[in-house]
């Protein structure tokens, strides 16, 4: 491939973590996974991700945690370069430099974001200028996540969560997560969540409509209040130590506790910024999570911050 003069050498493009605010499961499909209507929601955790013209396909990671993530092609960012360039016949490779703060392994996505920001990288580096649509059905090809992770901000999820749609949601929200460093794979909590709803009877999910109108007025009691993850018990059955974790911090001023995605981090929904600061002081005298983290709600979705 030739290089032009106004293609950048190297792009970085900067992508968002996200919680779920509703997970609604609903059966198997003959695909294996399960239908899904999930409300995303990006917070101010962020990942960068460095594309920098090479000849071959390299990837190196670097941040919070970076020693649990792998650096190889089964890093879902190597396969999402490899992804464009066999798509669009591209004949050059690329170096990644992911740089990690986003929680690894913790029902946040991080994996999932740092593939939707190489999609981004990568086009521009190589100039192939595709369409929005074009890059949701290719980040729709390597995870139900990733789709969410290019868009942000507050979007429905449905199909197995690949298919999103923006929601409309007006004010920020104040977050407390808890991360514990020993992860919950994803298909086993699927998996656990099928068992305990053996013999039972499972809905098609649909979205909660007291959620969705207090995204809409900005009403934090109302989102605490409608918040759901139907992962939760899974997870729950799989690590039984984020219970005390979720009741201590209810009992010290949360809103909601809450488990993110499949987890094992869990949200608490705050009042306000100081309200979670305080949080974090009293669990962090505690043994029941191994980090906590401040963040805030973010409009942003995987957007380029140098080229
Ligand atoms: O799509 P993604 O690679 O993130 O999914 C990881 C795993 O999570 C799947 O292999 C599947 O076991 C489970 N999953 C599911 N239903 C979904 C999304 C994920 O069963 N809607």
């Amino acid at each position: 491939m030739t290089t032009s003069p106004s293609r950048p050498r190297q792009v970085t493009v900067r992508v968002p973590a996200k919680v779920n605010l509703e997970l609604a499961v609903g059966p198997v499909r003959p695909d294996g996974f399960h239908g899904l209507a999930t409300v995303f929601h990006a917070v101010n955790l962020f990942d960068d991700v460095t594309a920098t013209e090479h000849e071959n396909f390299e990837i190196a990671v670097a941040g919070r945690r970076a020693a649990d993530v792998p650096a190889d092609e089964s890093n879902l960012a190597f396969k999402a370069a490899r992804l464009m360039a066999r798509e669009f016949d591209v004949h050059s490779g690329v170096r990644l430099h992911i740089n990690k703060a986003i929680p690894v392994a913790g029902g946040m996505a991080g994996g999932s974001a740092d593939a939707a920001a190489t999609l981004v990288a990568c086009d521009a580096l190589w100039g192939l200028g595709l369409s929005r649509p074009k890059l949701q059905e290719l980040a729709a090809q390597l995870g139900s996540d990733v789709p969410f992770a290019l868009s942000g901000g507050t979007a429905l999820g449905t199909g197995r969560g690949e298919q999103v749609a923006p929601v409309l949601a007006t004010g920020k929200f104040e977050w407390l997560f808890a991360l514990t460093y020993s992860g919950l794979s994803t298909p086993a909590v699927y998996r656990e969540c099928d068992r305990l709803r053996e013999g039972t009877t499972v809905a098609e999910p649909t979205p909660s409509q007291e959620l969705l109108a207090a995204l809409r007025t900005g009403d934090v009691q109302g989102v605490a209040e409608s918040m759901s993850n139907e992962l939760e018990p899974a997870a729950l059955s799989l690590k039984p130590t984020l219970e005390p974790l979720m009741a201590m911090g209810l009992k010290m001023g949360a809103l909601r506790a809450m488990v993110s995605g499949s987890g094992p981090t869990v949200a608490f929904l705050m009042e306000d910024r100081a309200a979670s600061t305080a949080l974090k002081r009293v669990l962090e005298a505690g043994e029941l999570a191994d980090e906590y983290v401040l963040a805030t709600s973010t409009s942003q979705g995987a957007h380029i911050v140098t080229a």
